[in-house]
C-alpha cells in the first residue's frame, strides 16, 4: 500500500468524467488499497479515484465513526466499483459537506434522504444497496466525482465564485 497524493481544486482533472471498471484487476485492487490507505491518512470518509488523478469509476467509504472512549476504531471499509443511482426519495435532507479535494471548505448541501445503489463489489460481484443518513449522502457526493461534478457545484454562484477564487489564488501562491 501506498499514500498517493490527493488533487486540490481547481485541478481541471477533477472535471473528467470517469471511465467504468471492466475488470477488476490486481491493479485495481492495488488502486483501492492505495485510496483507502490516502482516505484514513486524510483523514476522510470517502474517496473517488479522480482524487487521487484515476479516471476510473471507482470509490472508496468508510463511515464508522471514532471510538468514542479514544479505543481503536473499528473500521467499516465499503468499495464500490461502477456505482449507480438507481432510486432517489422525493425527500430531501441537508448535510453539511465536505470534500479532500476542497479543504477546510464546508457548506451545507441538499440531496435526496435516501437512494438505492447498483455497484459492482471487490470479488467483482454485482450487489445492491439501500442508503440513508449520511451514507445516502456520502455516495451521492462520491458518484458526482465520477461524472466531475463538485459538491460546490449545488451552491450559489456567488460562493462558488468566491471559494474557486480562494483555490485559484492559493494554486498559484503554490506554484510559485
Ligand atoms: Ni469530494
Amino acid at each position: 500500500m501506498s499514500l498517493r497524493e490527493i488533487i486540490i481544486l481547481p485541478d481541471k482533472q477533477l472535471r473528467l468524467v470517469s471511465k467504468p471498471v471492466e475488470k477488476v484487476t490486481p491493479d485495481i485492487r492495488q488502486l483501492v488499497d492505495d485510496m483507502f490507505q490516502t482516505m484514513y491518512d486524510a483523514p476522510g470518509i470517502g474517496l473517488a479515484a479522480i482524487q487521487v488523478a484515476q479516471p476510473l469509476r471507482v470509490i472508496t467509504m468508510d463511515l464508522a465513526k471514532p471510538d468514542a472512549e479514544g479505543g481503536e476504531t473499528r473500521r467499516e471499509p465499503r468499495v464500490f466499483i461502477n456505482p449507480e443511482i438507481i432510486a432517489r426519495s422525493d425527500e430531501l435532507s441537508v448535510y453539511e459537506e465536505g470534500c479532500l479535494s476542497i479543504p477546510e471548505y464546508y457548506e451545507e448541501v441538499e440531496r435526496p434522504a435516501r437512494v438505492r445503489v447498483r455497484f459492482i463489489d471487490l470479488d467483482g460481484k454485482l450487489r445492491e444497496e439501500d442508503a440513508e443518513g449520511l451514507y445516502a449522502t456520502c455516495i451521492q457526493h462520491e458518484i458526482d466525482h465520477l461524472n466531475g461534478v463538485l459538491f460546490i457545484d449545488y451552491l450559489s454562484k456567488l460562493k462558488r465564485d468566491r471559494v474557486m477564487k480562494k483555490f485559484t489564488k492559493a494554486a498559484k501562491r503554490g506554484g510559485e
